[in-house]
């Protein structure tokens, strides 16, 4: 892993912050495999941090995709600003952490490579992920509100089809007055982040020893499932929407059963034979582990193509799985 001792602004963990939690943890609690699921965890939350702070730039000052992302629901621009903040007090939590254990932050800023979108409002700086070409899975809409559960190999139909599309207002995509497409694409695209980051979460809470790092992961999971909730809720103001290129939104505002059904459906859990439970789904490593959620965002595009011109370097791809392989094989130990 590219773990290097200097700090950004987006990693750098405060002295205080250090102090303070090196004060109550006992290290020698963390096992192994704690730190290999926080290391995932810290590459995720920067990863995180690092596509909410694009999509923040553009809501605030890309005037078009504001009034876009407005047009679906007028918090959503706020929503927006607000996980970007929350994303970052993960990582630099998850990275204060792991240096009052003694153990290297986690650090991404040499993969910070990727072109900025060339739109108005969005800075101009290197990123570790790209929102120009994305495909986007929508069944988690469709999977909360069945009695079905990935965990169970079960299958759901995507509510919209989004391949290979921007989520962003790219030139292109303001010249072909397509920047509302661009903005509907991105309020699935919000949710489908968030809810993987709930089910991430649930997969490895079974898997800490330390009780420090079990409250680390028991408190903020939940805070991706409160960001998913949020972003679910906006999707009540998606109006139908046909780009002209493939794209079709069907309108969920006049779709009220279907929209507002917006806390989970009871569905399968633990074993068939359980009365079906409204729970976060999936939990499994194999549909819902740090390879399962590394995996669906390298084929989201979020990355772009593996040594392609802007796409990561294999050296990007190479740490991310290998950081993804480390936590999902940790095991309990107590
Ligand atoms: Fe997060
Ligand atoms: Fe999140």
């Amino acid at each position: 892993m590219h773990v290097m001792t200097t700090s950004s602004a987006a990693t750098a963990a405060s002295p205080t912050l250090v102090a303070q939690i090196a004060d109550r943890i006992d290290p020698r609690s963390v096992t192994a495999g704690d730190k290999a699921i926080l290391r995932f965890l810290a590459a995720a939350e920067l990863i995180e941090d690092d596509l909410w702070q694009q999509y923040a730039e553009l809501a605030n000052d890309n005037p078009e995709f504001n009034a876009a992302l407005r047009r679906i629901d007028p918090a959503l621009v706020r929503y927006v600003n607000d996980d970007r903040d929350d994303e970052r007090s993960h990582a630099q939590l998850i990275n204060a952490f792991l240096a009052a254990i003694g153990e290297a932050p986690v650090n991404l800023d040499a993969f910070r490579t990727l072109p900025s979108v060339d739109a108005q409002g969005a800075a101009r700086e290197g990123r570790l992920t790209t929102l120009t070409n994305l495909t986007v899975d929508t069944s988690w809409y469709t999977r909360y509100r069945g009695a079905g559960n990935p965990d169970f190999d079960d299958a759901f139909a995507q509510i919209v089809t989004i391949t290979n599309r921007p989520t962003v207002p790219t030139p292109d995509v303001s010249k072909r007055g397509q920047v509302q497409a661009a903005a509907h694409a991105a309020a699935f695209h919000f949710a489908a982040i968030e809810q993987g980051g709930g089910s991430l979460y649930a997969s490895l809470m079974p898997k800490v020893t330390s009780l420090d790092v079990l409250r680390i992961l028991a408190s903020i999971g939940p805070t991706e499932v409160y960001h998913f909730a949020a972003f679910h809720k906006s999707l009540e103001g998606i109006f139908g929407l046909t780009a002209g290129d493939g794209l079709v939104v069907p309108d969920l505002r006049n779709n009220r059963a279907l929209a507002e059904a917006i806390f989970p459906e009871p569905c399968r859990f633990l074993r068939n034979d359980f009365p079906l439970c409204s729970v976060i789904r999936p939990i499994g490593t194999a549909a819902a582990g740090a390879q399962a959620a590394a995996t669906g965002l390298v084929q989201s595009g979020l990355f772009g193509q593996p040594g392609q011109p802007g796409g990561q370097s294999p050296a990007f791809f190479d740490a991310v799985v290998a950081l993804a392989q480390a936590a999902d094989a940790a095991t309990r130990s107590c």
